[in-house]
Order: structure tokens, then sequence, then C-alpha cells
């Protein structure tokens, strides 16, 4: 009985200076490509900048459904949704690439607009920032040599010139029919007929 508990005690003793490290050191995570923290720092201010663009197209969204022109509402809360989505793909590749992810802090976009017109405007101004601001992370990206991120952002580069193509097409055709009644509700319409799909491009 005593030789037991001696066996016990050793068993204990055994276990408990056991190194775990060692053990699951093989099932450690190792990621082959890891981003630097600069280029990781680049990718939480954009996923914070996407998810300010989705906050400013549902805030556009609103001042278009109290006019009663839900048509063109719909349009900025498609908008919205693609914007959620972009910040999404970068939360994934940050974690696939090893990035730390830290959520920043997403400013108050404003809610009160000249009118349709200046709303379309500063939809196509804030793609233009956008885009600047997707050019820096590739900048910064081949000046690392960092060939994974800037083939994952070859993605939003298409997306931005589709983005900006659209809008500035807006911009022509809001200024087109903002004063004639017949024409804004067949825009209206026209606009009415946007789906959300995920991974569109445009
Ligand atoms: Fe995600 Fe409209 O840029």
């Amino acid at each position: 009985m005593k030789g037991g508990c001696i066996s016990v005690l050793f068993v204990l003793i055994l276990i408990k200076s056991f190194d775990f490290g060692v053990l699951f050191h093989n099932f450690t995570v190792k990621f082959i490509i890891m981003v630097s923290d600069k280029i990781a720092q680049l990718i939480n201010e954009q996923i914070a900048h996407e998810q300010y663009a989705a906050q400013y197209y549902l805030s556009m969204s609103a001042w278009f459904s109290s006019k009663d022109l839900d048509g063109i509402a719909n349009y900025f809360r498609v908008q919205s949704k693609e914007e959620l989505m972009h910040a999404d793909k970068m939360f994934d590749y940050l974690n696939d690439v090893g990035g730390q992810i830290i959520i920043g802090e997403i400013a108050k976009p404003p809610h009160e607009f000249a009118n349709a017109i200046d709303i379309f405007e500063k939809a196509l101004e804030h793609e233009k920032k956008v885009t600047k601001s997707i050019f820096n992370i590739v900048k910064n990206a081949n000046d690392e040599g960092d060939f994974a991120t800037t083939s994952f952002l070859q993605w939003f580069i298409n997306e931005q010139v589709e983005e900006e193509a659209s809008a500035s097409q807006y911009v022509t055709k809001i200024k087109m029919v903002s004063d004639n009644p017949s024409a804004l509700y067949l825009f209206d319409q026209e606009l009415s007929q946007r789906v959300f799909v995920a991974n569109a491009t445009a």
C-alpha cells in the first residue's frame, strides 16, 4: 500500500514537471507568411475606413429614405453592406497572415446634406479617398516585398476602379435629373433594382 502511494506520488511529480510546451509544440500554428506590424496597422486602419464608409453610406441612405426616394436609399444601403463586406475581407486576410487585428474607433458620419447632388458628390469624393488609402498600403507592401498583401489588394484596386466609375456616373445622372420630378422618379426606380451580392465587384 505504501509502495502504491509512492508510485502515485512519483507519477504526479513527473506530470507536474513535464514541459507541456514540448508536447504541444508541433500543434502550434506557424504562419509561413506574416505581415509586418506596419502593414498590419495599415490594414487595421483600412478596416476602420471601410466600416466608416458603411456608416457614411447608411447615413446617406437614411437621408434619401426621409425624402421618400426609396430606390436611391436602397442603392446606398447596398453600398453600405458592400463596405462591411470589404472590412470583413481585410479582417479575414489579416487573420490568415498572422497580423494582430485591432478594431479601431469609428467616427460618427454626417447626417445633414444640402441636397441629392451633394450626397452623390460626397460619395464620389469618399471613394477617391478610399482609393488613395488602398494605394498607400500597396505602396508600403511593395516597398517591403510583401507580395501576399499586394496580391490580396489587387481585388480592392479593381473594386475601386468600378466604384469610382459608377459613383462618377451617378454624379452626372443626378445632376441631369434632380430638377425634373419625372426623370428623378425613373432614376429612383433604376436604383431600386440594386441588390447586395457578396463578393460583388461593383
Ligand atoms: Fe470599400 Fe467603396 O470602398
